[in-house]
C-alpha cells in the first residue's frame, strides 16, 4: 500500500520542511490538490507549486486537478514537473477528458482519472485503456479533514473488480477522510495507494502516522 499525504493539510509557510519530514516517515507519494473554485467551492495551489516542489523535494508527485475543463491546463503541469496528473471526469464532456488523459500520455507522465462520490464506478469504463490509476474520492471534494463516506466502499469494489478484470496494472487510489480506522476499509475493498490529509500533516509524529496508516488490521 503507498501512502500519498495531500500538502493541503501542511503549513504553507514551513512546505519544504513538511516534505521533507513525510518522506522521511515512509511517505511513497506527494498529493498536491489544485483547486480552481469553480469546480470546487476552494482555492488551493496550482502550477509554481507543483514547478517549486519539483526542484525542491525528491518525490513522486500525484496532482489532483479539481478544475473545470482540465484539458487547458494538463501540459503545464507536466512541464512544471508533475509525475501523475488527474483530472475529474465530471469536469467536461467524454471527449475533452480523453485528450486531456491521451495530452497527460503524450507528456511521458501517468494519467489518472478521478470520481466525485456521486459518479457511479461505470463512467471509468470508456477510458480504462488509456488510464495508469483510478482515484475514488470518499468525500465531496474540495476541502480536508472531512468524514469518510463508507457508503463509497462498494463502488470501490466494483471499481477493483473492472480492474482486475480490464487493468490489472492500474492504480486505485482512495481520498477523503482516510485514517487509520477508514485506511483498513479502503485496503479490504481493493485501494492500492491512499492519499492522507489531516491524518499526516496534522498528526506530530509523521513516521508514527504514516506507519498506522500502513497497517495491517
Ligand atoms: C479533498 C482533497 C483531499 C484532501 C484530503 O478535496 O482532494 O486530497 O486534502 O484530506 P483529508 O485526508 O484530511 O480528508
Ligand atoms: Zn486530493
Amino acid at each position: 500500500m503507498k501512502i500519498a499525504p495531500s500538502i493541503l493539510s501542511a503549513d504553507f509557510c514551513r512546505l519544504g520542511e513538511e516534505v521533507a519530514e513525510v518522506k522521511a516517515a515512509g511517505a511513497d507519494w506527494l498529493h498536491v490538490d489544485v483547486m480552481d473554485g469553480l469546480f470546487v467551492p476552494n482555492i488551493s495551489v496550482g502550477i509554481p507549486v507543483v514547478k517549486s516542489l519539483r526542484k525542491g523535494a525528491d518525490m513522486f508527485l500525484d496532482t489532483h486537478l479539481m478544475i473545470e475543463r482540465p484539458l487547458r491546463y494538463v501540459q503545464r503541469f507536466c512541464e512544471a514537473g508533475a509525475d501523475l496528473v488527474n483530472v475529474h471526469v465530471e469536469a467536461d464532456t467524454e471527449e475533452n477528458i480523453r485528450k486531456a488523459i491521451e495530452t497527460v500520455k503524450a507528456c511521458g507522465k501517468m494519467a489518472g482519472l478521478t470520481l466525485k462520490p456521486k459518479t457511479p464506478a461505470e463512467a471509468i469504463l470508456p477510458f480504462l485503456p488509456l488510464c495508469d490509476l483510478i482515484l475514488v474520492m470518499t468525500v465531496e471534494p474540495g476541502f480536508g479533514g472531512q468524514r469518510f463516506m463508507e457508503d463509497q466502499l462498494p463502488k470501490l469494489r466494483q471499481v477493483r473488480a473492472y480492474l482486475d478484470a480490464l487493468a490489472p496494472a492500474c492504480e486505485l487510489e482512495v481520498d477523503g477522510g482516510v485514517d487509520e480506522n477508514t485506511a483498513p476499509l479502503c485496503a479490504e475493498a481493493g485501494a492500492s495507494v491512499l492519499v492522507a490529509g489531516s491524518a499526516v500533516f496534522g498528526k506530530p509524529d509523521r513516521a508514527a502516522a504514516v506507519r498506522a496508516l500502513k497497517a495491517k488490521p
